[in-house]
């Protein structure tokens, strides 16, 4: 690897190596695992994170979870994984659609000798096909630059949240390598800072001109002309297109929509519930109070002050310009029932 690059999130020689991505941007430093227990705790403090990524990381978790397993132990081991990865965070729909992928490999294969290749097989096969997804997503995306733009994102969608390039992000960089990005604008991202830390980590890293600000500071931004598209991630979305993303999106759509600048979401299929109507049967994530209370461990407030601390919002369909997938662009109205 050369010293420029960087990876999220890989399996070699039988365990899962990760960019702790708490430490981003001041330290770059890996962790290496066979252990589920230690995937679902990354996952809960966000080393691993982000929806496409949580779900491959999830997917090698739980084939980990029978590597030694006794043949008489096998299910109620791997009954247990299945629950504690589903409990570490329930808004991105793609860990999910991961852990029910591995189970049904492991239903139909629990009694033969190597039930591990095989899940170890199926995790891999989810990490590709989530790669393939985000070229593909990169490339779709091109569609919504009419001139060279200058672009607002919220967040983080690239390599640290997917285990590809990135959804938004890939978008980004493939328009900046066509010549097509002027500035991107992203926001901190209240409270742990995925924007500051992370999306300009990954913009430093692909040498595209940005500026951080706070997520405040986006309504002046567009007030003053300064913002000719939005792009963000997602981490559910509904039938009806209504998109769960990062805390602070809706806010932006509504703002998008009140300066009259389009506001596009990107996504792989696989943040897509299939099982919901609208964003109102969307479960959103609330965190333990003091990443609001605390800024690198220390006290900025007082801990007996109440918190209000959603991590996801809803925005609804008719703010949303656009969908992106791997497979199409989609535009309000959004009907993905008969997709
Ligand atoms: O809490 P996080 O950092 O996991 O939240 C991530 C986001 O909200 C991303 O925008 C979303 O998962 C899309 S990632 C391609």
């Amino acid at each position: 690897m050369k010293k420029t690059d960087y990876f999220a999130i890989d399996f070699v020689d039988g365990q899962l190596e990760f960019l702790d991505q708490t430490k981003l941007p001041l330290a770059e430093e890996y962790c290496k695992t066979d252990n589920y227990e230690i995937i679902a705790q990354a996952i809960e403090v966000l080393k691993l994170r982000g929806a496409p990524q949580i779900g491959v990381a999830s997917a090698y978790a739980l084939a980990l979870s029978i590597k030694n397993s006794a043949l008489e132990d096998i299910d109620s081991t791997f009954n247990t994984a299945y629950n504690r990865l589903a409990s570490t965070r329930p808004t991105a729909v793609n860990l999910f659609f991961a852990l029910n992928r591995i189970k049904n490999v492991y239903k139909e294969n629990s009694f033969r000798n190597d039930v591990y290749s095989l899940l170890i097989e199926e995790a891999k096969k989810i990490h590709s096909e989530d790669i393939e997804k985000c070229k593909a997503i990169g490339k779709n995306g091109l569609r919504i630059f009419k001139k060279k733009a200058n672009i607002l994102t919220h967040c983080n969608t690239g390599k640290l949240a997917t285990s590809g390039d990135g959804t938004a992000f890939n978008i980004i960089k493939t328009a900046f390598e066509e010549g097509l990005v002027n500035h991107v604008y992203a926001d901190e991202t209240r409270p742990l800072l995925q924007g500051s830390r992370l999306t300009a980590f990954e913009l430093e890293k692909c040498n595209i001109p940005f500026s951080i600000q706070t997520d405040s500071m986006a309504a002046v931004l567009m007030k003053e002309g300064k913002v000719d598209l939005v792009i963000t991630g997602a981490d559910r979305i509904a039938l009806n297109g209504d998109s769960a993303n990062k805390i602070g999106t809706y806010a932006l759509a509504v703002l998008c929509n009140f300066h009259n600048i389009p506001f596009y979401i990107a996504a792989p299929t696989t943040t897509f519930d299939k099982n919901i109507l609208t964003g109102a049967e969307i479960e959103i994530e609330f965190r333990n109070k003091k990443e609001v209370i605390e800024i690198n461990n220390t006290e900025v407030t007082k801990n007996s002050y109440d918190v209000y601390s959603p991590a996801f919002d809803v925005t609804p369909s008719f703010l949303i310009t656009g969908i992106i997938t791997e497979n199409d662009f989609y535009t309000f109205p959004y009907n993905f029932l008969y997709d």
